[in-house]
């Protein structure tokens, strides 16, 4: 990619942000918490560029942004406790995590194949600005290489990911400096990442205690789960062929049943991942063999995420592998 443009955040600016983000490209925005890395989460390859620009060993779901309460209505459903705390806290550094409503077009890689969404409207008019121009949910994790610390200017975004993006908008320092509070319904009120609203607020909104994530932390880091994304069908990694019964998921120029990416490219690769997965699963075949992948870029995710789907559950009929 060529260099990253460093964007005013003006009206012009956020409109050329906006249009680049439309063509699927990814741009970090500030908040008022820590800058974004925006792309469309209605776009697995959009999605997938994220990804790459951070280098994230890992796909873990992406919050998605709004402009308002009333646009957010229209991707999740919110029970009595989320409405209160989305009309208290937002805009705000508040994410919430909620069911997605039928047909939200969400891309699978967004929501890392979870049953559930994480939203928020961010408390920074570029950022609200740029999310109503955009017009559809902007998936942004903070806008900074894996294992760094999250950006607060415009100058840390470069200096971790200059010619790794096609633009940020600079909007100055970030107020919060911290990532959002994140809470989560199962079914009660859960903290499960502390971050830019105090937990007591929180309380005091609700008139009870946040439960905390369990001791396994099962609740608290999806990304972190060992099989949080799981086929029915067992999966047999590093396979160049199928045997007889099985379906082959392929990669490049090992052909399969259907293909990660027949050129070889680890970006389209990453964004069909979810859905290649889910197609062959319903297929109802109990063994699905996947091709190599290799371990480098975007491959370390994927391998990551196939090693989780990979291991064996208890609850996988006749699963002792
Ligand atoms: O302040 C923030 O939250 C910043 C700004 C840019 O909005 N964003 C941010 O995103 O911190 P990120 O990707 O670095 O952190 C997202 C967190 C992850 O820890 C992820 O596990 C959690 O949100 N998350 C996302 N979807 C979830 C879900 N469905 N269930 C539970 N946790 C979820
Ligand atoms: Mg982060």
């Amino acid at each position: 990619m060529s260099a990253t443009e460093l964007l005013l955040a003006d009206a012009a600016g956020v409109a050329r942000a906006a249009r680049l983000i439309r063509a699927g490209e990814v741009v970090a925005f500030p908040t008022e918490t820590v800058y974004g890395l925006g792309g469309l989460a209605t776009d697995d390859r959009a999605v997938a560029r994220i990804f790459e620009a951070k280098a994230r060993p890992r796909f873990n779901p992406l919050i998605c942004h709004f402009p308002s309460l009333t646009a957010a209505r229209e991707f999740a459903r919110f029970e009595r406790d989320a409405e209160r705390l989305a009309e208290e806290f937002w805009p705000g550094p508040l994410t919430l995590v909620l069911p997605p409503k039928p047909g939200s077009a969400l891309s699978a890689l967004a929501t890392a194949g979870l049953p559930t969404m994480a939203l928020r409207v961010p408390d920074h008019p570029i950022a609200l600005a740029l999310a109503k121009t955009v017009d559809a949910p902007l998936a942004g994790p903070s806008a900074n290489p894996s294992g760094r610390a999250s950006p607060t200017r415009a100058d840390h975004v470069l200096s971790g990911l200059d010619g790794r993006i096609s633009a940020v908008l600079d909007g100055g320092p970030c107020g919060v400096g911290i990532e959002s509070t994140i809470v989560g319904f199962l079914p009660s009120p859960t903290l499960m990442r502390p971050g830019g609203l105090a937990p007591e607020s929180i309380e005091a909104c609700l008139g009870s205690p946040l439960a905390l994530p369990d001791a396994c932390g099962t609740t608290s880091a999806p990304g972190q789960m060992r099989s949080h994304y799981a086929t029915r069908a067992r999966l047999r990694l590093e396979a160049t062929a199928p045997e007889p019964g099985e379906l082959h998921l392929g990669f490049g120029t090992l052909e399969g049943d259907l293909n990660l990416s027949e050129a070889g490219d680890l970006v389209e690769a990453a964004a069909n991942l979810f859905a290649h997965l889910h197609s062959l699963d319903g297929c109802g075949a109990l063994q699905i063999a996947v091709a190599p992948i290799p371990d480098r870029g975007l491959g370390l995710a994927i391998n990551d995420r196939l090693r989780r789907a990979a291991a064996p559950r208890p609850d996988r009929a006749g699963g002792r592998e």
